[in-house]
This record gives structure tokens, sequence and C-alpha cells, in this order.
């Protein structure tokens, strides 16, 4: 059978986990497939630099363009970042030259989502992301796959490991915010840009995929109304505490008379509910089907082994012969969303 070969342009903390998962488990991974799955270009900005994985197998480009058109990959994985600049046009070059598409890219999809799976589709390609929501938690294909006999009434849940760890140590610790940040910082939990996490923007982007895909709609981030965390001080923390709630920085998706509600945005949850006990980087995503009725999904929602191995889900996926539009149903059958503003607590 013909192996699927694989560029990866990004080899940070997400690309070296795929790296090392596909050198530990070649076997595992292609008896699941029936086929090889094989690294043939790697691209990223410094080639000089030492990396933790023996990469001296495959090809070297600086440019991830020149990657995703080479005639040697059939599957180009984009672990850049960055929801505008090279990840875009890389995705873009690669759909144009007959490849199929697989990152982790939020940013990017929940603002120009539409069009790249409008590009996919007119390509004959597929778009698959599901390590851009909730890292190591398969709530993409939970959402696609598993619960597509389901109407789904709404979609919530802490879905930033940053906002979540500052919150929890300033509870349990009783430290000031900024005490906190600098730990996250220390950590390695923030993005490169940190407004993006205590802005409520990456939980943002998180919400816009999952609500595209609950609702058939588009991917509409700038529909989402968001609240960070950084107005939220240790006397609110303590206060919520003396009632029996936890602060969260919480994303609701949810179908009202009015239109597509999307929110996130610090919220009281109850002390003793599984939300307000979930604890330092950890992501709990809550859907609510009409005929399954209530999922809990919970577990890491960063970190290089639980986003690689979301990563390579889809390019098993792929590897399998599966096809899946990328949010679910043809993207010509995506209307945006009408949005139901709500005033944020
Ligand atoms: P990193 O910053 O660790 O790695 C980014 C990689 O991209 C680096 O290898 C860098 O090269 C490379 N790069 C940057 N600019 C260019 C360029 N112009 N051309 C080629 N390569 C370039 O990011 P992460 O691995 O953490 O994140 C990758 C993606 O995964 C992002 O979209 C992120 O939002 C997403 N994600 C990350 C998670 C995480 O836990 N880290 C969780 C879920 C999603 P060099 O190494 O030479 O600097
Ligand atoms: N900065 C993000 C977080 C990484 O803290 O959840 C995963 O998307």
């Amino acid at each position: 059978s013909t192996p699927l070969r694989l560029g990866i342009a990004g080899l940070g903390t997400v690309g070296i986990g795929v790296v090392k998962i596909i050198q530990t488990h070649a076997d595992l991974i292609s008896a699941r497939c029936g086929r090889e799955v094989r690294i043939t270009a790697v691209c990223a900005r410094d080639r000089t630099r030492n990396r933790d994985a023996d990469l001296s197998h495959y090809a070297w480009e600086d440019c991830a363009p020149d990657l995703a058109r080479r005639d040697d990959v059939d599957l180009f994985l984009e672990l850049i970042g960055g929801e505008e600049g090279i990840a875009r046009e890389a995705i873009e070059v690669a759909l144009a030259h007959g490849k199929d598409v697989v990152t982790a890219n939020k940013a990017l999809l929940a603002v120009h989502g539409q069009q790249l799976a409008e590009s996919a589709e007119a390509a004959g390609r597929v778009i698959r992301f599901e390590a851009a929501v909730a890292g190591g938690i398969p709530v993409i294909k939970t959402l696609t796959e598993s619960l597509a006999g389901n109407s789904i009434k709404r979609v919530m849940g802490v879905m930033n490991g940053t906002c979540n760890y500052i919150l929890t140590r300033m509870q349990s610790a009783g430290l000031p915010y900024d005490t906190v940040f600098e730990e996250a910082r220390r950590l390695g939990y923030l993005e490169a840009d940190p407004t993006l996490d205590v802005g409520g923007i990456d939980a943002g982007h998180k919400l816009a995929l999952l609500a595209a895909i609950a609702f058939g709609t588009q991917p509409a981030f700038d529909a989402v109304e968001i609240e960070g965390i950084e107005r939220v001080s240790i006397d609110d923390i303590h206060r919520a505490a003396d009632m029996g709630y936890r602060i969260k920085l919480l994303g609701v998706a949810q179908s009202t008379g009015r239109g597509l509600e999307q929110r996130m945005s610090p919220c009281l949850v109850p002390a003793d509910s599984p939300l307000g006990q979930l604890e330092g980087g950890t992501n709990m995503v809550v859907i609510e089907g009409d005929a399954v009725g209530q999922i809990v999904l919970r577990g890491a929602g960063a970190g290089e082994g639980p986003t690689a191995s979301a990563v390579m889900s889809d390019v098993i996926e792929i590897a399998r012969g599966v096809r899946l539009p990328t949010f679910g149903q043809p993207a010509s059958a995506l209307a945006r969303p009408t949005p139901a503003r709500t005033a944020v607590p």
C-alpha cells in the first residue's frame, strides 16, 4: 500500500511532539492505518536550533509554502500558529497543490476557517483540526462524529489552561493576579502573546470553532462576546468562595430563540461542581445533546504530548481514508450565525 507522506511545518512544542509520536509508534500507526505514515520533509525558522528529536532523515525547507508544494508531501501539517501570515499562506498553497491539511491553529480557523473550508472543498481536499480546541481532549471528533445524531443544545466549558491555572492558584494560595501570572509564564503555559490567554481571546477562538460544528454555522470569532480575567481580583475570588462559588473563565455557546449566543467570560460556578473543582491547566468541555443528554470531557488542554496526540488522531483519520468536511457539513451549507447578544456578568 502507498505510504502517507507528511510535511511538518513548525517544530516547536507541538511539531516536535508529533515527530516523537511518529518515531516511537511507527509500527503501531502503520498497523492501525493499514499503510505507513512517513515524514518526508520539515520546516522551521532556525535550522541550527537544537531540537529534542532526530530530524536527520527528513528533507529541510526554510520556507513553509515551499514545504507545502513539495511533490513528496501528501499531507501538510501546519504547526506554526498565527492568525495571519505564513501559516495561512502555507495552508492555501498546500490546498492549491492538492494536499490535505492538519493544523492546531485555532486563531487562524476561528477567523478564516470558512474561507479555508471553501478552498479545501473546491480543491477536493480536507482540513482537520482536533488539536485546535482543548489540546488532548477529543472534542472535535466527539461533536463531528460521535454525536452526529444529536441536535446540540449547548456546549460550554473551560478551554484555556492558563486562565484556569491563574484563577485556581489565586484561590488556593491567596496570591494576587500579577504574582500568579508570572508563575504561569515560568511554567510555560502562556501563548507567545499572553493577552491572547488572559484576555479570553484564545478561549474565544476555541469556542467559535466548537459552536460552528455544534450549530452548523460558519466559525465567527467576531460574534463571540469576550471578557478576559485581567480584572478578576483576589477580593472577587474570596467573595465568590465565601458564597460557595469559584470563578472560572467559562465559554458558553447555545442556540436561543434570538439566535446563537457565544460568550466567553469569568463566571461563578458552584465550588462543588465538576467545573468548580477543575484545577490547574486542565480543560473541561460539557456538551448537551437532545438524544445523548450531557457529556463531560476533561483532560490536558495543552502541552507537547496531549496536543501531538490530537494532531495524530487527524493524521491517522486521513491515512485511513476518512474524509470529513471541515466543520462537519459542506462549507456551502454553513450560514453566518445570528448573534444573540447577552449582558456579560
Ligand atoms: P511554538 O512556538 O513552540 O513553535 C512554533 C514553531 O513554528 C517553531 O518551530 C518555529 O520555528 C516555527 N515557525 C515560526 N515562524 C515560522 C516561519 N515563518 N516559518 C517556518 N516556521 C516557523 O508553538 P507551539 O508548538 O506551541 O504551537 C503551534 C500551534 O499549535 C499554534 O497554532 C498553537 O496555537 C497550537 N497549539 C499549541 C498548543 C500547545 O500546548 N503548545 C495547544 C494547542 C494548540 P523555530 O523553532 O525555528 O523558532
Ligand atoms: N495557551 C493555551 C492554554 C494553550 O493555556 O490553554 C492551549 O491552547
